[in-house]
């Protein structure tokens, strides 16, 4: 498998693409009186809401407005495959859209994602939904206005799947954040730890970093513009760099970050226990604008089911990996992903994992039954753990862990903390919510005497400090107290 650099000259043949995708558009939206639209629906996890900003970047930049409308006039499924029942979904979405695009002909279908990397979905897709448009997989993702105009020419299915795991530079590319204060940045893609229940490296490729300065570049011009926020993302960043042989490591990135001015909350994800340093977790305790939580995925508490699992650590060295954070990092908060059921997990493998997280005391942890992934190792693993006992299991886990994040937010009550606003909360509309620097959500209001309340968007991305109320089994209710003055 090769890894590619996107030329420059293939940015300026992508750019070509879009200035005629945007010639085509402006005439079809003269013929029908309105301005054609997209909706891209992303499932899965922050690389690929990176992804589908991207999509979206190039869609806007051809003159198409985004709506929550479905279908719209270009429809993009960005899927995942994590987990079985994510196929499912796409499925019956694909099917409702048959009908539509019978109605209209004109109408773009788009699928990419994860899912695009397992060969029975696309020979699915070809057989039973021909009226797909477009289908590439992430490492193509560059390459959608290309393959979009190729398939309105062509009038044909355009497909853009290949071995090539490209690495695209995010400043060549119009980027359409979701959020106005918080700016996802992916540092570096793909996965080589072959989890032996996981489908993301072959999915998504070789480990591969994007250059230090590029990163850099973006993460001032992100500062300039005014976001708050920065995600660094990556399967597992803390092997960034080690492909590069620049000497450059995540360590220097996350402190380069936290010297520029501007963001108030650097956050990362994912460290995997293996290769998480010390020296992370130091300057964690050194910075302020470094968030003090930290996902540390276990996904089981017993050195039996984790090593079938290759993850390279034991228990033990979890434990004393949460230890040295606590120590140096005391307001810290700690959340996780755990797998319940992995084939040959017996019920005191289990203990094991619901003693770790009572010990842990995890201030959120999502919690996953194990999904067969065919192609990866622990699918040909022949003691799958049957479906009721797995059931069983997972209610028991997630007891004690309704239980750990709701003495979790009970402990916040009374104390005032310094919120990041997100903006509305969903629960009502004069209700905002924002996160903690420990990545607590609190859900608040804010008083007359503060300031009077109009619109939720005003507030999004402001700092205020907030004083918790009231614990509720999955969140915690406060008021604001003031606005910070950045
Ligand atoms: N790279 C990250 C995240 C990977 S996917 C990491 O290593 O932590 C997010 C989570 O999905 C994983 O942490 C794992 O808990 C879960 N997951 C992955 N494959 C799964 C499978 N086959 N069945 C159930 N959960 C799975
Ligand atoms: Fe999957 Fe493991 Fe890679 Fe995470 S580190 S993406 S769980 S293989
Ligand atoms: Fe899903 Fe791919 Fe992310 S499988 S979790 S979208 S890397």
């Amino acid at each position: 498998m090769a890894i590619e650099k996107v030329s420059s000259e293939d940015f300026e043949r992508i750019n070509s693409a879009v200035d005629k995708l945007k010639m085509y558009f402006s005439k079809k939206a003269n013929e029908i009186g309105r301005p054609l639209t997209y909706n891209i629906r992303t499932y899965g996890c922050q690389l690929n809401e990176s992804d589908s900003e991207k999509l979206a970047g190039y869609l806007d930049q051809m003159g198409l407005v985004d709506t929550d409308a479905q279908p719209a006039d270009v429809n993009i499924f960005n899927t995942c495959s994590i987990r079985e029942n994510a196929n499912d979904r796409l499925y019956g979405n694909l099917g409702v859209y048959k009908s539509e695009k019978l109605k209209n002909k004109d109408m773009i279908i788009a699928v990419c994602g994860c899912m695009m990397k397992v060969d029975e979905n696309i020979a699915k897709i070809r057989k039973s939904f021909p009226y797909v448009d477009l289908i590439f997989d992430p490492q193509q993702l560059h390459l959608m206005p290309i393959l979009l105009l190729k398939s309105l020419n062509s009038k044909k299915q355009a497909v853009e799947i290949n071995d090539v795991d490209y690495i695209a530079d995010d400043n060549n590319m119009p980027i359409t954040r979701k959020r106005k204060f918080r700016a996802l940045v992916p540092i570096m893609y793909g996965c080589n730890n072959f989890c032996t229940y996981c489908i993301v490296p072959f999915t998504r490729g070789r480990e591969r970093s994007r250059d230090f300065d590029e990163i850099i570049k973006q993460l001032n011009d992100l500062a300039k513009e005014g976001y708050k926020e920065i995600m660094l993302l990556g399967q597992n960043v803390n092997s960034y760099g080690k492909d590069l042989g620049a000497n450059k490591s995540f360590a220097d990135l996350l402190r380069a970050a936290a010297q520029i001015k501007g963001f108030s909350r650097i956050r990362f994800m994912t460290s995997h226990p293996k290769d998480l340093s010390d020296e992370i977790i130091d300057i964690m305790a050194t910075y302020d604008s470094i968030e003090t939580h930290l996902h540390l995925p276990v996904q089981s508490g017993s050195n039996y089911v984790l090593a079938r699992m290759n993850r390279h650590y034991t228990r033990e060295q979890y434990l004393h990996i949460v230890k040295l954070f606590r120590e140096k990092v005391p307001e810290g908060a700690i959340s996780t992903d755990i797998i319940v059921g992995f084939p040959g997990e017996t019920e005191q493998d289990f203990e094991d994992t619901l003693s770790i997280v009572e010990e842990v005391k995890y201030d959120s942890a999502f919690t996953f039954q194990y999904s067969i992934r065919p192609g990866t190792k622990a699918a040909t693993y022949e003691d799958q753990v049957p479906q009721d006992v797995v059931t069983e299991r997972f209610g028991r886990l997630l007891e004690l862990q309704n239980r750990l994040v709701y003495e979790s937010n009970q402990r916040m009550v009374g104390k005032t903390y310094e919120v990041l606003i997100e903006g509305e909360s969903s629960t009502a509309p004069d209700i905002l919510t924002g996160r903690t620097k420990c990545n607590h959500l609190v859900n608040f209001i804010i008083p007359e005497s503060v300031c009077k309340f109009t619109d939720a968007n005003e507030f999004e991305g402001k700092l205020a400090m907030i004083k918790i109320t009231e614990a509720k089994p999955y969140s915690v209710e406060g008021v604001l107290e003031s606005f910070i003055n950045e």
